[in-house]
């Protein structure tokens, strides 16, 4: 393997290796942008939104002149966009035609247990065999199809749907099993930001292509074996040198001189991103960020570069009037190199009228304020024995489904200590949370507002507040590096 000697050559902290592909990479900024489309209701009824979704293999081209096997949510990938309002229950029906089994996680949703996609609650498809395919650790399995429910009581925000098959996430999403769940709400709607088509998501990953132009991974077909499909030198976690915007290689986007509302996902496995614009722009920041991972933050915030762990999510709003018509910008990645160093680019076609601004309130944010007598819990993510073998750890213990490693009451803020040994981008499911600490010191520039996942640095501490509401029952919290979280990083709690 072509390692990366643990921080990408830049110093800047990626701790993934690198897989090289085998095909010459394609040039950069010469396919469009796609946006994935719109998923429509198989039927509405009063109060909720059903959808059908089948997920199965299809070939398509994503490198031109070259044909690549995804597992894609309606053979899609990126899947489709669900969008939904709050407050409106979209009930997802997911039918599994792809050769292994499957699990879906709606990432950011305050979801009730049973439909929160627990590893161990498989959707098997027909005439899957568990006994010949291990059919250890049992859960909440369906043979076919199972619909999952969202509630969706919860702010504005861009969620995410992906695979979390216990042991296999990290193959099944790079496979392509991701896709946009964007939740909309009346607060947001009467903000004056930018809307319509500008208001794009950007689904950033990165791969590496086999000579075939099938997607490159360590394990070649982990799907057929009981073990996780990870080798030991990947470890780390499984980058690729080519990096995808909605599922093209380094796009292009022709932009009015208006401004922009990037809803931007960081969906690679294990890649983190330093977002810059090349050129900056005249006079004043880059990027104005709106929203976190969760949702609005109270006011703009505004950044130069954004660093983006995997499964965190930015809203930003760029302003393309600040650039002469003409101007090619690109959106660069000062944590790669090579290939990895640019992610897509803008080209600034027209002029237009822009009715848009970014206000300087944008929501209201109840800060959670744990008291004297709140329940403190520290949570050690380090390299570790799993099953005889180098893994990765909570407490020095592997994922065990059936254990819980914690009870928190619903309705009371508890303080959460995340300690590493290297980078761990911590997500936790059910409800989120606020950065108190990094570090011994106050919140980073990233960590403003309600976020799910926070990236934990080496040898240093987070403290978040939480606050699980409604729903009693398990929950997870892992890494959200896939490789770390096939390999064990992860803890089942229960709330009560
Ligand atoms: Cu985005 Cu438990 O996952
Ligand atoms: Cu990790």
């Amino acid at each position: 393997a072509a390692g990366l000697t643990g921080c990408g050559g830049t110093g800047g902290g990626q701790t993934a290796e690198l897989l090289r592909s085998r095909i010459p990479l394609p040039p950069k900024f010469r396919v469009p942008l796609p946006i994935p489309p719109e998923k429509k209701p198989t039927r509405s009824v009063p109060g909720a939104d059903h959808y059908d979704i089948t997920q199965r293999v299809r070939e398509v081209e994503i490198v031109p002149g070259y044909r690549t096997p995804v597992f894609g949510y309606d053979g899609m990938f990126p899947g489709p966009t669900i969008r939904s309002r709050r407050g409106r229950t979209a009930v997802v029906t997911h039918h599994n035609e792809l050769p292994v089994p499957a699990v879906v996680h709606l990432h950011g949703g305050h979801t009730p247990p049973e439909h929160d996609g627990y590893p161990v609650d498989l959707i098997h498809p027909e005439g899957w065999r568990a006994d010949q395919h291990g059919g250890h650790m049992a859960g909440d399995t369906r043979r076919g199809s199972r619909e999952y429910v969202y509630p969706l009581d919860q702010p504005a925000a861009t969620l995410w749907y992906h695979d979390h098959r216990m042991d296999f996430t990290a193959p099944q999403v790079w496979r392509g099993l991701a896709g946009f769940h964007l939740v909309q709400d009346d607060v947001t709607d009467a903000l004056p930001l930018p809307h319509g088509d500008r208001d794009i998501p950007l689904m950033i990953c990165d791969r590496a292509f086999a000579e075939d132009g099938s997607f490159r991974y360590p394990a070649l077909d982990p799907s057929l074996r009981h073990t996780p499909g990870v080798r030991p030198e990947y470890m780390e976690g499984v980058a690729g040198d080519v990096i995808l915007v909605n599922g093209a290689p380094w796009p292009t986007l022709e932009v009015a001189a208006a401004r922009y509302r990037f809803r931007i996902l960081n969906a690679s496995n294990a890649r983190r991103y330093r977002l810059t614009l090349r050129p900056r722009p005249a006079g004043g920041d880059s990027f104005a960020q709106i929203a976190s991972d969760a949702g609005l933050l109270a006011a703009p915030v505004p950044h130069d570069r954004l660093d983006l762990a995997p499964a965190e999510r930015f809203e930003v709003v760029v302003d393309f009037s600040r650039y002469p018509v003409g101007t090619e910008v690109v959106l660069g990645n000062d944590l790669g190199s090579g290939s990895t160093a640019d992610v897509m680019r803008f080209v600034v076609t027209r002029r237009a009228t822009d009715d848009s601004t970014v206000p300087s309130r944008l929501a209201e944010i109840e800060p959670l304020l744990p008291g004297p007598s709140a329940v403190r819990r520290e949570w050690h993510f380090t390299r570790g024995v799993v099953h005889g073998h180098q893994g990765w750890t909570i407490n020095g213990k592997p994922f065990d489904p059936h254990r819980m490693d914690a009870r928190p009451r619903l309705g009371e803020v508890e303080v959460w200590r995340l300690f590493t040994d290297l980078h761990h981008p911590v997500h936790i499911h059910l409800s989120p949370f606020q950065v108190l600490r990094r570090g011994g010191r106050g919140p980073g520039r990233f960590d403003g507002g309600w976020k799910d996942t926070v990236d934990v640095r080496p040898a240093e501490f987070v403290d978040v507040a939480v606050r699980f509401e409604s729903f009693a029952g398990t929950y997870l919290m892992h890494c959200h590096n896939l490789e770390h979280e096939d390999m064990a990083m992860m803890s089942a709690f229960e709330t009560t």
